[in-house]
């Protein structure tokens, strides 16, 4: 594992985030140990500064949940980066992450229709011929692909790309964006850069949109706030949100795409359950998210007001870190057995995709794009398999959202 900034020595003899994981599927095995005896415990961030990290399922979900705790941060990501920086004291309009109720919602609502159950059904038969036609190029080009490169990472571009109204020939210009916001070794002032180069793509997106609009979301929502005085959705919330789901749009279901391949061709007996029945496939996924629960580090937040959580006294100005990997691994979850991935059953309950108001706005986007990416790849390649040894796989450690930079396959 790679020396980063996450593992640096800090100047502080408190622990930093528990990194060293024991398998490349599982948490680091320290969260199983802070569950049972330091459920809330005192943690040193890289930068310098201390925290809280949360890793019961119970104290993860209160936290998400409770207002007290603010998502108005004065840095990305303080948990990972390894300096804070300032950033605007007041959050961008339209930067949903980083705001609170009722301020967050107001941006959310006009977004959310455009990602329920039902407009979702409406994509599946585009998102199934967008996997065909990959599926067919790699076929045509013969193994061994990466797969990272050629099925997951343009499948799930294509598809927000359709739905934003993005072009997908600029992919190279938001995939190399994406790469150094996500990265953990990435420099307060390369992230801060990234950002404002991102907004400034969607920013000239939007000016495009106005003077020739298309049927896309973005259009959709100009159109909506032009029509409606009262829309919070100016020209720069528009560019600010436009970046957010584009890169939460491809990213993190690239990635859970990329590693659920490798964990199911890693656990044969499950993926032989998997093939036996297609109608597994919404189990498959479910439990894929909570046994991989790829936002590694969990998702941080700021305690608004001094409080007490866990019988611990946090002060208010306090970073928490919630640990989502820890919280899906917890007994309380009220599975059997919770380190073991079982893909019949029903994990219902699990907080990969965060909890509380700002739970994602894309689940409902993934979990299609996974559950086709995945019955129609093992479907269409029966002997897919590894073209390169499992110890030789590189694994996102280095990255915000885990998974892997690149998956040799064959069949
Ligand atoms: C497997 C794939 C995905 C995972 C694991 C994932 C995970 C998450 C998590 C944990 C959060 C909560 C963040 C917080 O509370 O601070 C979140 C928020 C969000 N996600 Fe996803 N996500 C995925 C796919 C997507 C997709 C496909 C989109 C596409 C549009 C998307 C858009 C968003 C947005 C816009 C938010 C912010 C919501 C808000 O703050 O109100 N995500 N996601």
């Amino acid at each position: 594992m790679s020396d980063t900034a996450v593992s640096r020595p800090v100047p502080s003899d408190r622990p930093g985030l528990p990194r060293q994981r024991g398998c490349p599927f599982d948490p680091a095995p320290e969260y199983a140990r802070l569950r049972e005896q330091a459920p809330i415990s005192r943690i040193s961030f890289p930068g310098g500064g201390s925290g809280w990290l949360a890793t019961r399922y119970e104290d993860v979900r209160a936290i998400l949940s409770d207002p007290r705790f603010s998502s108005r941060l004065s840095t990305a990501a303080p948990h990972v980066r390894p300096t804070p920086a300032a950033l605007p004291e007041h959050p961008l309009p339209g930067a949903l992450l980083r705001l609170d109720e009722p301020e967050h919602a107001r941006y959310r609502r006009p977004v959310m229709r455009a990602f329920t159950v039902k407009r979702v059904q409406q994509l599946r038969p585009r998102i199934q011929q967008i996997v065909d036609e990959h599926l067919d190029a790699m076929e045509r080009a013969g193994g061994p692909v990466d797969l990272v490169a050629e099925l997951a990472l343009p499948v799930t571009s294509l598809v927000i790309c359709e739905l934003l109204g993005v072009d997908y020939d600029d992919r190279d210009t938001f995939h190399r964006l994406a790469g150094q916001l996500l990265a953990i070794e990435s420099s307060p002032e390369e992230g801060q850069q990234a950002r404002a180069e991102l907004a400034s793509f969607m920013a000239a997106l939007v000016a495009a949109k106005r003077e020739q609009p298309g049927d896309d979301l973005l259009s959709t929502l100009i159109a909506e706030a032009d029509a409606d005085p009262d829309s919070p959705l100016t020209d720069i919330a528009l560019a600010v949100l436009g970046s957010l789901l584009l890169i939460a749009g491809h990213e993190t279901t690239a990635n859970m795409i990329a590693l659920s391949t490798l964990t199911l061709l890693e656990h044969p007996g499950q993926l032989a359950a998997l093939r036996a029945d297609a109608a597994l496939a919404v189990r498959t996924v479910e439990e894929l998210l909570r046994h991989l629960t790829i936002i590694q580090f969990g998702l941080v937040r700021v305690a608004a007001e001094d409080l007490t959580l866990g019988g611990r006294s946090i002060k208010a100005g306090e970073y928490v870190v919630a640990s989502l990997p820890s919280a899906n691994r917890d007994p309380a979850l009220g599975i059997a057995d919770p380190d073991r991935l079982d893909i019949t059953r029903d994990p219902a309950a699990h907080v990969a995709f965060g909890y509380g108001p700002h739970q994602c706005l894309g689940q409902q986007l993934a979990r299609a794009e996974l559950q086709i990416t995945l019955t129609s790849l093992f479907a269409r390649f029966p002997g897919l398999r590894l073209a390169v040894p499992a110890d030789r796989l590189p694994f996102r450690d280095d990255m915000i959202i885990y998974g892997l930079h690149q998956l040799p396959v064959t069949w």
